[in-house]
This record gives structure tokens, sequence and C-alpha cells, in this order.
């Protein structure tokens, strides 16, 4: 691709290790490099207020809309045709610093970067932060930006229940973010969104950048198998009807059927809890959930068909009863080639080295793909950990990211569609 010879602007980067350091304070956990922001908890709400602060500090106009979502635009009327950088701030019970927050905090410092440098540019640029991207207080994932894109009401937003027992709405009212904006949002010329890889394939390979060519499916899964519940030393093991021996075949049963189907099937239980949970009893019921991925939309569907299989046959031998909830179902997402090619011809213009990939983990740039030309850019994740306090990122590589991430920003202020 030809590359567009548009203004230019090199990003602080100081300032933006700075930012990140300092909303890793915010619901930091002890002892590592970590943080616990769920979304709408009070450090969700810390760190949305800090985040606030520095966009308003550069003048910024501020739109909050009724699900949460926060965006910042260098345009007194909005964002409507702006280029739009985001993420989230919100994070997993363990999460580490950089999921979300890199690409929100890289926004808001090429957004600092092209003001400082009194840059007149074609369009107005923008950076949000959207809800509840984890999901995993509140299914489902890219919650915010799902709402943002229409593609959840605002009503079925606000009634979601957590397995806490609280409702999305409350919360929000509660953190002070159910804010006034409309929902669906005002529409961008053309959205980036810059984040760690989470996963292994750049830090392996010694590759700085990835240019994210999609995002593979997503279908998240309750399970919750009623048994009966009984004394653990007087009930022989033929008359049990227990609920967590099927659990834990089942458990078993996804990661075969991953294995076997190969590719780039993945499958995980990454939450089990039984009731009443006491050493002497036999539980009376189990809840589980299940996690499958694929980049291929019918692969995925064969592997959900495998699972429900699975469940029914295991649960059908042990007598038990079983009650399935979809928590999360979004189809595979391929971003614009046109987006794609101007990050892989910058990147490569400064020498940096890349790799076309798709991405393993969610993100909001795929539901902002629905509405307007969307890319992402992936700086490695050390030994590909994420989701997990000991996540890490070189600081060289965030920088860079920001850096290809504001050349791609102000790049796309002149293409037009
Ligand atoms: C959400 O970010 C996910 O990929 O689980
Ligand atoms: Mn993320
Ligand atoms: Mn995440």
């Amino acid at each position: 691709m030809e590359l567009p010879s548009g203004p230019s602007v090199t990003i602080n980067g100081s300032r933006l290790l700075a930012r990140i350091t300092e909303l890793a304070q915010i619901g930091a956990i002890e002892g590592t490099q970590g943080c616990s922001r769920l979304a709408f908890t009070d450090s969700d709400r810390e760190g949305r207020d800090l985040v606030v602060t520095w966009m308003r500090d550069l003048g910024l106009t501020v739109s909050i809309d009724v699900v949460g979502n926060v965006v910042a635009s260098t345009n007194s009327d909005g964002a409507a045709g702006a280029v739009m950088a985001g993420s989230h701030i919100d994070t997993v019970g363990t999460g580490g610093r950089y999921d979300g927050n890199l690409g929100v905090l890289a926004g808001l410092e090429v957004i600092e970067a092209t003001l400082a440098a009194g840059i007149t540019l074609n369009r107005p640029l923008a950076v949000a932060f959207f809800s509840n991207e984890e999901g995993s207080r509140y299914p489902p994932d890219m919650m915010g930006s799902l709402a943002y894109v229409g593609g959840m009401s605002v009503e079925a937003v606000l009634e979601v229940e957590g397995a806490d027992g609280t409702v999305v709405g409350d919360e929000l009212d509660r953190i002070g973010y159910r804010g006034a904006a409309p929902c669906p949002g005002v529409v961008p010329h053309a959205f980036v969104e810059l984040h760690i890889e989470q996963g292994p394939v750049l830090d392996n390979e010694g590759i700085q950048i990835g240019v994210v060519e999609g995002v593979q499916g997503i279908s998240w899964t309750e399970l919750r198998f009623v048994g009966q519940s009984n004394h653990a030393g007087t009930t022989p093991m033929n008359l049990r009807r227990d609920p967590m021996a099927v659990a834990a075949e089942v458990a078993v049963a996804a990661r075969a059927i991953a294995t076997d189907m190969g590719g780039t099937q993945v499958a995980t239980v990454g939450s089990l809890t039984l009731h009443p949970n006491l050493v002497n009893v036999v539980p009376a019921h189990a809840t589980m959930t299940v996690d499958l991925r694929n980049t291929d939309e019918d692969s995925l569907q064969r592997a959900e068909h495998q699972l429900t299989d699975r469940v029914q046959k295991i649960s059908g031998l042990e007598g038990i009863t079983v009650e399935s909830r979809s928590l999360a179902r979004f189809e595979p997402v391929e971003f614009d080639e046109r987006v794609a090619n101007c990050i892989e011809a910058l990147a490569q213009h400064k020498g940096l080295s890349t790799r076309r990939m798709p991405s393993g983990a969610g993100h909001d740039a795929q539901m902002m793909a629905r509405i307007c030309p969307t890319g992402m850019i992936f700086v490695p994740s050390v030994d590909g950990i994420s989701h997990n306090p000991a996540e890490h990122t070189d600081d060289k590589d965030l920088v860079a990211g920001a850096q290809l991430l504001a050349d791609t920003m102000l790049a796309l202020t002149e293409v037009t569609w």
C-alpha cells in the first residue's frame, strides 16, 4: 500500500509508561504487577475517574453514554467522523496492567502529542474506553462496545445479573457512570485498537508487531448440573447422582474435543462452583462454564454440537438434570484489509518486524468492525502470559506500539473510504 504522506507526530513514551503505572495502582494486587478492576466495582470507578480526569485535563469533549462507555474527542461536537482509538480499562479479577489499558492510554497519548504539536488534521481524533469488556462479572464480554454498535439493547445490558446477584444498571448507578449520551453511539471514520497479544506467537518468533486480521469466534456456555445431595460415607457409589462427577467428566470431554479437533480450537473450563461445597456431602448441584473458541465458524459449531452431545450422554448416565445457558456467542470477525495494510506498511516503514495473525482473545475492535473500518495492532506478551498478574510487555514494545498507533491514526485522517 502507498503510504499516506500526511502529518506525523512523536509520542512521549515516558508519559505513556507513567500513566500505565499510575492506573495500575488502582486495584493493584499486592505483591504483583497486576490489577483487579472488575467491571462496575469501586476500583473500576476509581480507574474511570482517573482516566476521565486525564481526558478533561487535555480539554477533550468527554461523553458518557447510558451503559457507561466513555468517549473523548478533540471535536467539541463529539466523535462522529473521528479516527478513534480505544479499548477497555476493566480487568479480570486476576488481571495484568496492560490488557485493555494500553490501548486506551496509548490513544490518549496520541491525542496529547498531536495537540502539543499544534497540528491541524482533516478529521478529529477520539479515544474511548468501553464498559465491561472482560465479561467476567457480567456476561457477555465486550458488553459496552456491543451496545455501542447496537448489537445489544440498552435495556438488556442494564438488566444483566452477575453471579454475585448484582445487576448492571444498579452498579452503573452506584459508581456514577450511567451517563446521558445515547447508545448506539456515533460512527467514527475508523477505529484502531492497540493491544498486547496475550499469547505467545510474537514473543516466540521475536516479532515486534502483530497486524491483526480478525478475531476468532467465541462461545460461552454455563452448565448447571443438578443431582442428589447425600451423605459421603453412607451412599454407595452405584446409587449416587453426583453433579460434580458429571462436571469433571464434561471438563475432560471439553478438553478432548479441542485437542482432537486441533487447529485453532480451544476449550476452557474456567469456573466451577459446587453446592454446598463441603467435604462430606455429595453436592446438590455443580455450575460450570465452558469457553470454546475457533477462527472458523463451522468448526466452532462442530465443537459446540460435540459438547452438547457429551453433556447429554454423561449426565444421562448419572441420572442428573442439566440446565444450559448461553453467556456469549460471537462469530469470527475479519478486520478491514485497508486498515491492516496501512498498519503493516507504516510498521515496515519504521523498520519494525511484522506478522499477520488472528486474535485469540476477544476485543472491543471486533464490535466496532460492525460500524466502521477497523484494525488492531498487537505487541508481544512475554511468555504469552495474560489474564494473570504476571502479564508483561517490555517498555520498548509498548512505546513502539503506541508510536505505530499514532502513525496509523494520523494516516487514517487522510484516507477516504
Ligand atoms: C475477553 O477479553 C476474552 O477474550 O476473554
Ligand atoms: Mn483486552
Ligand atoms: Mn482481557
